[in-house]
């Protein structure tokens, strides 16, 4: 970057600037608030109201009830969305995750339960199969194991219209098949959900970060192979330009970059490219790393909570999803 106008030494002393809070506070170019929060909620489909998950210290699966007295946390803290992610008994799983079409299932219930417990938080829905199947994938394999891009569209497609006729203000695509936020959409559209708006998924990568939300989800004993043939490749950049402009000609609202911390560069990029809203996603390994260190007194857990959170705000993001969302909001209050 070459800067506007020389600056020298001692005419300029950059740490004038940062002598003391107030006019660190004045000069601050990024602030992070509640309302940046998406806060990102596992839920179960038992009656235990919650129960821990081990390698994410701190997260618990709610269960419908409590996801709702949640989302009534939620708006009393200024966090204005919720995505929930859910965790399906074993025994409702099979090859196709049919139990992700189940109008009465997990996500339609806690949708309901959350919306009327509190109206005014947004509830974003995951849409992919991997909860639901007992191959852990996020859409239908065929008998080589390869992940059918058009077969699985179809059924995301119907798992979108449960949830948006149960309420959900959001639907997330997270399965990164080609085509299918086109295809939601139309349905959408068809339907008369004209204001279902959609998250997509756009730029998700084939990540060791996800390693602990398998298990919060319960697919980790389940996933058979990689997802390496349908997310992308950490090596790439560019390929999320296509990616995303893919989405945004289909009908995609808002633009998910997914991990989060250590794709900065492609948050950027996306925002500065498309000015689209670009939220980024602080994934489960993401989360437990800064737990696990801050449990072994190596780093100031809330200290590096907040630092990570604000960094997406200084990479562009226009929010951030976080298992630290309930935390953090409540330390911003
Ligand atoms: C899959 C999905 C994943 C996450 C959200 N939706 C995992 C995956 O793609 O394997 C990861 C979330 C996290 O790690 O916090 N549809």
């Amino acid at each position: 970057m070459t800067t506007p106008f020389p600056q020298s030494f001692p005419a300029t002393r950059l740490r004038r600037l940062r002598q003391a809070p107030w006019i660190r506070g004045l000069t601050a170019e990024n602030v992070l608030t509640p309302s940046d929060l998406i806060w990102s909620m596992v839920v179960h489909d038992g009656n235990t109201p919650r129960i821990p998950v081990e390698a994410m210290p701190g997260v618990e699966r709610f269960n419908v009830t409590e996801a709702a007295e949640a989302a009534k946390r939620a708006k009393a803290l200024g966090i204005p969305a919720i995505a929930i992610f859910p965790h399906i008994d074993p025994r409702f799983k099979d090859e196709e995750g049919s139990e992700g079409l189940n109008p009465d299932g997990l996500i339609p219930s806690c949708i309901k339960a959350m919306k009327d417990a509190a109206p005014e938080v947004g509830i974003i829905c995951d849409v992919a199969l991997d909860p639901f199947t007992t191959h852990g994938h996020d859409g239908l394999i065929d008998e080589a194991g390869y992940v059918l891009n058009d077969e699985t569209t179809s059924i995301l497609v119907e798992q979108a219209l449960v949830q948006a006729n149960a309420g959900a203000d959001v639907v997330a695509p997270s399965d990164m098949m080609d085509g299918r936020i086109g295809a939601i959409r139309e349905a959408l559209e068809g339907e008369g959900h004209t204001n279902t708006l959609i998250l997509s998924y756009a730029a998700k990568y084939a990540s060791g970060f996800y390693g602990p939300y398998r298990e919060a989800i319960g697919s980790a004993t389940a996933l058979i192979g990689d997802k390496k043939t349908y997310q992308q490749n950490p090596a790439n950049s560019d390929e999320s330009l296509r990616e995303v402009a893919m989405d945004i000609a289909e009908g995609a609202d808002m633009v998910m970059i997914k991990p989060g911390l250590p794709y900065l560069d492609i948050v950027r990029r996306v925002s500065e490219t498309f000015a689209i809203p670009t939220l980024a996603f602080q994934v489960s390994g993401e989360y437990a790393m800064i737990q696990a260190a801050a449990q072994n007194g190596w780093i100031d857990g809330d200290r590096v909570m907040m630092e990570t959170l604000l960094s997406f705000k200084r990479a562009g993001a226009s929010g951030v999803v976080t298992y630290f969302a309930e935390k953090a909001a409540q330390k911003l209050g």
